[in-house]
């Protein structure tokens, strides 16, 4: 893998960037070539804000977490930026996980209608996951990412050395969304991650580097053949959505406090997986052999709270969802998904009390 690498997509006008030690050069560079920058920084990042000394660089430190995706959250940073004499001619740098990205591409696309943005994902789950496909928002207390914008950075840079900082957990988390990739659209990739998972885990640069490239690229499959998520096929971008109709479900009911995103898509996946079986789309052996491999790295595969009738509300909020029905992104092979259209909710509950 080379240290540098550079998707340019032309279709979403955006760059990504893969590039080791890059961080405070990549601002100064974005900084001599506009007016005013303000970064909007997660305060657990350690990084040499050396940039920081530019007089037309403004520094925002955010305590980030799911509790930032709100109406007041997006308040506080819209006030601050607004105060701090923000104009159209400013640009707007996210620098750490998915919860800060997902606000401030939020605000920055509805700022004075639409500031230019900069992301750099500093966890590894808004690396392969959250930094790209331009999609933003905020969470309301009906579900998750009920509020929100489709607008892409201009450019984002991972840079895989900031990672060192993260915990297990985190890590953990951000692998989650790795295998979705492989499970949905690559059976190879998923044979590669069995093999590599432990040295992915532990960060090994040539495995990791390896892991977020292949993941950013089913990701940008999806998002450049669907980036509003108007196909309902195979090719839809709803595809990446895997786990994801259930664990947001369990992140909503849990108020986002027991379970942290990757962990509630883990639950996610196997209750989807298992529902995929219980259609007859995948097979009992290929079913063993993903939940196998979840306990192998101790991801998260069950919660008491799928047996209860609450969740079945919550699921009914999913965006995918019309009136009393629920559409699911399911798999029928492993690396192979389906658009499962129109489940009727009365069988979500009868199928989740049978699996
Ligand atoms: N927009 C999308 O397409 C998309 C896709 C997937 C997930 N998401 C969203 O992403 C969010 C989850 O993102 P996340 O997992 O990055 O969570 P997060 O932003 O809450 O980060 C997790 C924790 O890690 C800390 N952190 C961040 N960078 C760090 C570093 N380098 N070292 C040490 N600590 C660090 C944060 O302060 C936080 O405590 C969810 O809200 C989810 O809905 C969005
Ligand atoms: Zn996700």
């Amino acid at each position: 893998m080379k240290t540098k690498l550079v998707i340019n997509n032309k279709k979403l006008k955006t760059s990504i960037l893969i590039k080791k030690n890059y961080i405070s050069k990549f601002i100064e560079v974005i900084s001599k070539k506009n007016e005013r920058v303000f970064c909007i920084l997660d305060s657990k990042i350690k990084i040499d804000l050396e940039f920081s000394k530019q007089k037309n660089i403004k520094i925002f430190t955010i305590q980030s977490g799911e509790n930032i995706k709100t109406f007041n959250g997006y308040k506080n940073l819209s006030d601050k930026l607004i105060k701090n004499n923000a104009n159209r001619k400013s640009v707007v740098i996210a620098i750490g996980g998915g919860t800060l990205g997902d606000l401030v591409g939020f605000v920055a696309s509805t700022l004075l209608r639409g500031l230019e943005f900069y992301l750099i994902p500093t966890t590894l789950l808004s690396q392969v996951d959250s930094s790209i496909g331009g999609k933003n928002g905020i969470n309301t207390i009906y579900g998750k990412n009920l509020i929100g914008t489709f607008y892409q950075p201009k450019k984002v840079l991972i840079d895989i050395s900031v990672l060192n900082t993260l915990s297990k957990k985190e890590i953990k988390s951000g692998y989650a969304e790795i295998i979705k990739h492989a499970l949905i659209k690559d059976y190879s990739f998923f044979c590669w991650l069995e093999e590599n998972t432990n040295k992915l885990l532990n960060l090994d640069k040539s495995i990791l580097e390896k892991a977020i490239y292949k993941s950013i690229m089913i990701k940008l499959f999806y998002v450049k053949n669907d980036e509003k998520e108007s196909l309902i096929n195979s090719k839809s971008r709803a595809m990446l959505n895997f786990g994801h109709t259930i664990g947001h479900a369990i992140e909503s009911h849990y108020k986002y406090k027991k379970f942290n995103h990757g962990e509630a898509i883990s639950i996610g996946m196997i209750a989807e997986a298992k529902i995929s079986n219980y259609l007859g789309l995948l097979s009992s052996n290929e079913l063993r052999r993903i939940i196998s491999h979840f306990k192998k790295y101790r991801l998260k595969v069950n919660d008491n709270i799928l047996k209860n009738k609450i969740i079945i509300k919550k699921i009914i909020k999913d965006k995918k969802n019309f009136q009393n029905t629920i559409n699911f992104s399911l798999i029928d092979k492993i690396g192979s998904s389906i658009f499962y259209k129109k489940l009727d909710k009365s069988k979500v509950y009868n199928i989740l009390q049978n699996i």
